[in-house]
């Protein structure tokens, strides 16, 4: 009796203990996922405050966090060697909304970032010269500028774009494994030039018509290979951008299409343009469709139903060369070009002699389009309507750290 007593109570305990520790294991893991979570949380936080901070002087930035960062957008391009990982730069979940609902997800995310966040820097061996030391910690700093700016935008339409058409304003050079994405009033031509240069393609690049840099079919586009090649080559190859203060390149495009006679920008988008913005046209103006104002420029491009597409002149960096899908091993600015490509032609190596040109070769005669002559075009257009503009081109204002006049 006292025996079985006994033998009841310590299993009574052994069941009560076991009850009360399967319990506090419970809640002790709870306490734990919670602190973690709201390490994550704080992570997050703090990214975001230093992001918004940087952007304090745009304030009508801020917007953008929300209407970039969404859910199911995922790195579009998986490298096959993850060694040599060409691109990323997509985060699995929402960062503003709903993010601490699902702490699990958030981790996973931050890991994949990290995982995939291999920025091989170019091969400095070539340059101990110090004279280019400053050039290249400048462009250390865009990107890894870029690459966290992209680490935290998601762009919901990202998952929904081939990797061809992501590639197809890109040039090859295989000789010295270069891609090169055209960005159009950017320094392209002299781009080209040289790459046809270093191609073998021409002796010098200064000897290259403007006709034959773009309609000569002398260098190959990225999309022209099959997809086995195209990743290969963005596995493999150096890859290059240069960009230039989106004011600047638009008023320069204008400039370069409408103020001077042409033969398919002004019967294309100059007639439509005149006719859908300028009241009493006169019938001369709506034949030749020459003479468009930069205020009907404008209102063409931020009409959501434009009579005449988009053109590659004034179409956004981001969409002609995907900069955070595609993890551009150089990126150059318009504004220091020369500095640039100079100092990106030592690092690969490039014959001695090879000087990146640096003549006008359309409209030589004009004034180069800088950021006083930009002054004097948007004063033409409403203060509604230029902030407008600067939020069309507001990812790549964001993206390679101009700053919005
Ligand atoms: C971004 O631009 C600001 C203002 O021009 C400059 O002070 C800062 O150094 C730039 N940051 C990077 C990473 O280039
Ligand atoms: C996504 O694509 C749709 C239609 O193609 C477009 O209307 C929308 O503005 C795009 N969103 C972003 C964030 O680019
Ligand atoms: C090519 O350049 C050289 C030297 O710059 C010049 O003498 C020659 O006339 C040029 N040739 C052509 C076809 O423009």
């Amino acid at each position: 009796m006292n025996l079985k007593r006994i033998y009841v109570s310590v299993l009574m305990f052994g069941v009560a203990g076991l009850i009360v520790f399967t319990y506090l294991q419970t809640w002790i893991e709870d306490q734990h996922t919670g602190f973690e979570e709201k390490i994550q949380q704080q992570t997050i936080n703090q990214d975001f405050r230093s992001y918004s901070t940087e952007e304090s002087e745009k304030p009508t930035k801020k917007w953008i966090v929300g209407r970039y960062f969404h859910k199911d957008s995922k790195a579009l391009i998986e490298s096959e060697d993850s060694q040599e990982s060409n691109l990323f730069l997509g985060t699995e979940d929402s960062l503003t909304t709903d993010f601490s609902e699902d702490p699990q997800k958030i981790l996973k995310q931050l890991k994949e970032v990290k995982l995939s966040s291999t920025m091989r820097p170019l091969n400095k061996f070539f340059v101990r010269d110090n004279h280019w030391k400053t050039t290249g910690e400048i462009q250390e700093r865009r990107r890894i500028f870029l690459h966290d700016f992209c680490k935290k935008l998601v762009n919901v339409n990202r998952t929904h774009t081939p990797l061809v058409r992501m590639v197809s304003r890109i040039y090859v050079e295989d000789k010295y494994k270069l891609l090169y994405c055209e960005v159009p009033k950017a320094g392209c031509s002299n781009w080209k030039r040289t790459l046809m240069v270093l191609g073998g393609l021409a002796k010098s690049a200064t000897n290259i018509s403007h006709d034959t840099v773009h309609y000569g079919d002398h260098l190959k586009k990225l999309d022209s290979y099959d997809l086995k090649d195209i990743r290969r080559r963005l596995r493999t190859y150096t890859k290059i951008i240069f960009v230039r203060d989106p004011m600047e390149r638009l008023v320069s495009a204008f400039r370069d299409k409408f103020e001077h006679p042409n033969s398919y920008y002004h019967p294309v988008f100059g007639k439509a343009i005149i006719k859908k913005y300028r009241l009493n046209a006169d019938r001369e103006a709506l034949t030749t469709g020459s003479g468009v104002k930069f205020k009907e420029f404008i209102q063409y491009l931020l009409d959501p139903h434009r009579p005449v597409g988009m053109d590659t002149h004034w179409e956004q960096i981001n969409k002609l060369c995907y900069p955070c899908n595609i993890n551009y091993n150089f990126i150059g600015k318009f504004e220091t070009l020369e500095q640039d490509a100079n100092y990106f032609l030592r690092l690969i190596d490039a014959p001695d002699e090879l000087i990146f040109p640096h003549f006008k070769d359309r409209h030589s005669t004009d004034r180069r389009t800088n950021s006083e002559v930009v002054r004097q075009y948007l004063a033409e257009i409403p203060a509604t309507e230029r902030q407008q503009v600067y939020d069309f081109y507001d990812l790549d204002y964001l993206m390679f750290n101009y700053t919005v006049p």
